[in-house]
């Protein structure tokens, strides 16, 4: 039977935002909740334990609003939690399985890189996943700790030197070792993909994991007959802290206008 309940989706912050835009994409009417932690941004530099310790309370927040589903849009919630067993009440979806899953079937000569947050790089868990699928595939990664400021700061072009150089640097190990696809395993990445691809190449196929993971959401909602089915979906936004930014940030990331006096701030560590 159809269900209009939300989609729930959660992030550190409004990097999530970048995959929400693949969702609603791909599945206009389904209706959303989204949850940025703004409030305990950035996850990516803290430990296993906090990070998932965070990712339960963000989930729980989900549960409370009644979703279908919960994704964990964000690349290092994501691979702390990929290889547990999902105990939540509804389904689950992270972004590092369907990535790994597009990106082996992209590769020609079998050499594929990875970049993330520190967190992520140092789970291996894109590793874990690629080898899993075809264990010849050689996996080669880099952190890219700038990365997520400079897309924060909204500085993204192309034309930009500083932007270009600080892109290059990062990425320059990864292009030498000839991989032939590249997975951006951060929600912030796919910001950057015009500056990344003039830094790889042409030929290297980039994997953006929010369109990975929409594919799927929407072949599991089809196959299970949960898809809404009503004209056009309904967002609501929440997030641990209000920040002056959000309007400018929240914009870019998802491609369209989020009005600030419509989103509600939660206080997170109380649910
Ligand atoms: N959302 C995070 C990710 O995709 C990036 C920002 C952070 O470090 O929290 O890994």
């Amino acid at each position: 039977m159809p269900d209009k309940r939300p989609i729930g989706i959660f992030d550190s912050g409004l990097g999530g935002l970048t995959v929400m835009k693949e969702i609603v994409k791909l599945m206009p009417k389904e209706n959303i909740v989204y949850f940025g932690d703004t409030g305990r941004v950035p996850y990516g530099t803290r430990s296993r334990d906090i990070i998932h310790k965070y990712a339960l309370q963000d989930e729980k927040f989900l549960i409370n609003n009644d979703v279908k589903l919960i994704i964990a849009a964000c690349g290092t919630v994501s691979s702390i939690v990929a290889d547990l067993p999902n105990t939540l009440p509804v389904p689950f979806f992270e972004v590092i399985s369907y990535a790994a899953k597009m990106a082996v079937s992209a590769t020609r000569n079998k050499k594929i890189g990875v970049i993330g947050t520190s967190a992520t790089i140092s789970s291996e868990s894109h590793k874990k996943k690629i080898l899993e699928l075809d264990s010849n595939i050689e996996v080669f990664t880099s952190p890219c700790t700038l990365f997520v400021p400079f897309v924060e700061e909204g500085w993204i072009s192309a034309d930009d030197n500083v932007v270009l150089g600080m892109v290059s640097r990062y990425l320059e190990p990864l292009k030498q070792s000839g991989v032939d696809t590249l997975i951006l395993g951060c929600t912030h990445y796919p910001i950057l993909c015009d500056v990344i691809r003039k830094v790889m190449g042409d030929d290297v196929t980039l994997i953006n994991p929010g369109e990975a993971l929409a594919l799927a959401v929407k072949d599991y909602l089809e196959n299970n007959d949960l898809s809404n089915v009503e004209q056009k979906g309904n967002y609501e936004f929440f997030v641990s802290d209000k920040t002056a930014t959000f309007e400018k940030t929240a914009h870019m990331l998802l491609g369209e206008k989020v009005e600030y006096n419509k989103v509600k701030q939660v206080d997170i560590d109380k649910i």
